[in-house]
């Protein structure tokens, strides 16, 4: 376990991508933290560090979104998802299959052998991250 306090979105950044470099196929990454705590900003890292120079953005209207790396990324949100036949359509196993996967509110899900990354506001904008 890593404990690191960032101080501004490019340093969340950075630490995402640092984990990015890392990932391999069949990865899960779960991303726990309230509204607003930098999830998506993490995961804009961790798209960098598999490689790819893809957009990322939050997947509001669809349930996956996938980056084009060395490792293929794929994101998902379930914010808005808590039911478990939604959570069946996700297909996470076939996911995991095609490369890494990070979910955000990833604490909505039990994934056994997942890599959690805790996102605390620590005021301001500084950030607490615990990387598993
Ligand atoms: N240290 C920091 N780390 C991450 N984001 C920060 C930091 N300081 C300020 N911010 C800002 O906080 C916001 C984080 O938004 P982001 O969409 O990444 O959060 P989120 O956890 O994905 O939110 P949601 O729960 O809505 O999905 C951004 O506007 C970002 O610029
Ligand atoms: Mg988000």
């Amino acid at each position: 376990m890593r404990e690191v306090e960032t101080a501004s979105a490019e340093e969340t950044e950075a630490e995402g991508e640092r984990v990015g470099r890392t990932l391999k196929r069949g990865d899960l990454v779960l991303l726990v933290g309230p509204l607003g705590a930098g999830k998506t900003t993490f995961v804009r890292g961790l798209a960098r560090g598999t490689g790819s120079l893809d957009h990322v953005a939050s997947p509001t209207f669809v349930l996956v979104r996938n980056y084009h790396g060395d490792v293929p990324l794929a994101h998902v949100d379930l914010y808005r998802l808590n039911r478990a036949p939604e959570l069946r359509d996700l297909g996470l196993d076939e996911l995991l299959e095609e490369g890494a996967v990070v979910i955000e509110w990833g604490d909505h899900i039990e994934a056994p052998g997942a890599k959690v990354i805790a996102i605390e506001p620590a005021g301001g904008d500084r950030r607490l991250l615990r990387i598993e």
